[in-house]
């Protein structure tokens, strides 16, 4: 026991400097698709078909337009998976996805050198930003059926004796979604024996080498329901940075629990609660309510989940609605909610690509703009955000509530008494008639002066705190004190 404990220490005590889950609570995430987010030579005509090859997109591209990024509020992003791919044309494409790997050990080429990849990591560090990097532990990636796998080609899982028998996953048997191969005969995805203490350490040794090599902050990891939970204790104490995981489950009670073995989830349970309420003008508020709540009282710490509403695996928001005024709303949920917020690229762009690949579209295209309503919007929110967590860091772990709500609207408080942001939401959508909602619960003081910051109109509390908010045009309102924006360049104060 005491050996083993010394060896964990010895081994994977370096990295005093890594980025923990208390210090990622602060940051918003921007995910790039590294393939489709900007190329070397700056291109923005660049064609670009989301289903087949490498559209260009690389490591040089992002550095060029990091203050496009930078700009819209965000702190981090979250790239692609960086390792060596599967080599052919298969039926669906070219793997410029990064889901695909087969040699941990090497990277893909196309997106830059290795040399690049730091070169990317030191340009986020002198902004203060971090390096979010996808990995992928459950499988690796074959091009063909089951029956003609070459497992010389994969490293370091060299041969069958690492891999589980082939079986298709049966979605009512936990063995079966663990131990099962995802993919189909055109692409296998060749499932590791992550219970096999060999594969378990190899993938130990190279976590902690990759994070060491590339000075990344914290990992995105793929498919982690298909991978035994006891393998992760060991894998995040050798990778020594936060990790969330990608767990595709509505439900907080089988969601939840997997805080239990690494930092933080990506909150599926709110993905779909959100969506359904604001896609729609009679999307159900009151489950979107009641979900939050089931979060809340079933998860670990809500805080350091990752909150979304779009990603490369889901039909954009965009591809349901095309409202804006509801595209604004839900994004302002996302980011100003508890968790750390996670913007998929293009999202700004109000992209409305259906489903994967469709969903991929290259950022290029929209010529990076910057005044973008989505873009402009996002930039406003986050800065409202970050400028709440600087004035009083307990904010961020204040857990957030609804003070109130009815059928189309929802009012949520995050932040203790004189510090705390009021966000309204509707889901009547840009084409509703004015009206005025009564919010109680606020927490204001009597006569309090706050201010709708992505407005700029100014209110003053009632009795009690109540706000009579003027609702226009279905957009989102977000209240705070205008006594605590001294300075702070929101609103011109
Ligand atoms: C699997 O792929 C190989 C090589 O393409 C082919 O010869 C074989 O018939 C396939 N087997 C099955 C069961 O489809
Ligand atoms: C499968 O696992 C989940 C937890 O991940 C558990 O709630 C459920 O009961 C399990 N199902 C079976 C059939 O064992
Ligand atoms: C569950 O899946 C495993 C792996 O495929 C299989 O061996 C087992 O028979 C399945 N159990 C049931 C009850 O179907
Ligand atoms: C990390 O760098 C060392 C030294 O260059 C190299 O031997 C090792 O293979 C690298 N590991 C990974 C996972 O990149």
């Amino acid at each position: 026991m005491k050996l083993a404990v010394f060896f964990t220490l010895f081994t994977f005590g370096v990295s005093v400097l890594a980025a923990s889950a208390a210090d990622w609570r602060s940051k918003s995430i921007y995910q790039v698709l590294t393939d489709r987010f900007a190329r070397s030579d700056g291109s923005t005509t660049a064609k670009c078909d989301p289903v087949g090859k490498y559209c260009g997109g690389s490591y040089q591209g992002i550095i060029k337009e990091l203050d496009y990024i930078q700009n819209m509020g965000f702190t981090a992003i979250w790239i692609s998976p960086i390792t060596f791919q599967l080599q052919t044309w298969t039926p669906y494409g070219e793997p410029w996805h990064g889901y695909w790997q087969q040699d941990l050990f090497k990277l893909n080429s196309a997106f830059g050198t290795a040399e690049d990849l730091r070169d990317l990591a030191t340009a986020l560090h002198n902004r203060g930003m971090y390096l979010m990097v996808d990995i992928v532990v459950n499988h690796n990636g074959w091009n063909g059926n089951a029956s003609s796998v070459d497992y010389s080609v994969f490293q370091p899982f060299d041969n069958a004796e690492y891999y589980h028998n082939y079986c298709t996953v049966d979605y009512d048997n936990n063995t079966s979604i663990r131990d099962c191969w995802l993919g189909d005969s055109n692409v296998e995805l060749v499932d590791l024996r992550t219970e096999d203490t060999v594969v378990a350490q190899e993938y130990q040794t190279w976590i902690h080498q990759l994070v060491a090599n590339y000075s990344i902050d914290g990992l995105r990891i793929d498919t982690v329901k298909h991978v035994d939970t006891d393998f992760w204790s060991g894998f995040g104490e050798a990778a020594g940075v936060f990790i969330t995981g990608e767990i595709t489950n509505g439900d907080p009670y089988g969601l939840c629990p997997y805080q239990n073995y690494m930092d933080s989830v990506l909150n599926y349970a709110m993905y779909y609660a959100a969506t359904a309420a604001f896609s729609s003008t009679s999307g159900s508020m009151s489950s979107f309510v009641s979900q939050l709540k089931g979060m809340k009282s079933q998860c670990k710490d809500t805080t350091v989940l990752g909150s979304f509403s779009e990603n490369h695996d889901q039909p954009r928001f965009a591809s349901l609605t095309d409202d804006i005024s509801l595209a604004k709303s839900i994004i302002t949920y996302t980011i100003m909610s508890d968790g750390i917020p996670i913007m998929y690229e293009g999202q700004e762009q109000h992209y409305s690509g259906a489903s994967d690949p469709y969903n991929r579209e290259a950022v290029w295209l929209s010529g990076y703009n910057t005044g973008a309503p989505l873009y402009t919007h996002t930039a406003s929110t986050n800065q409202i955000r970050s400028h709440a967590l600087y004035v009083d860091a307990d904010w961020l772990t204040y857990k957030n509530w609804v003070i109130y709500s009815n059928s189309n609207n929802v009012a949520m408080r995050k932040g203790y008494d004189g510090y705390q942001t009021i966000t309204v939401l509707t889901n009547n959508g840009a084409g509703s008639e004015d009206y005025t909602l009564s919010v109680t619960n606020t927490g204001y003081t009597n006569g309090m002066t706050v201010v709708d910051v992505l407005s700029c109109e100014v209110l003053s509390a009632g009795t009690d705190g109540t706000l009579a908010v003027p609702m226009s045009q279905g957009l989102p309102k977000i209240y705070y004190p205008v006594e605590l924006l001294d300075c702070s360049g929101i609103c011109g104060y």
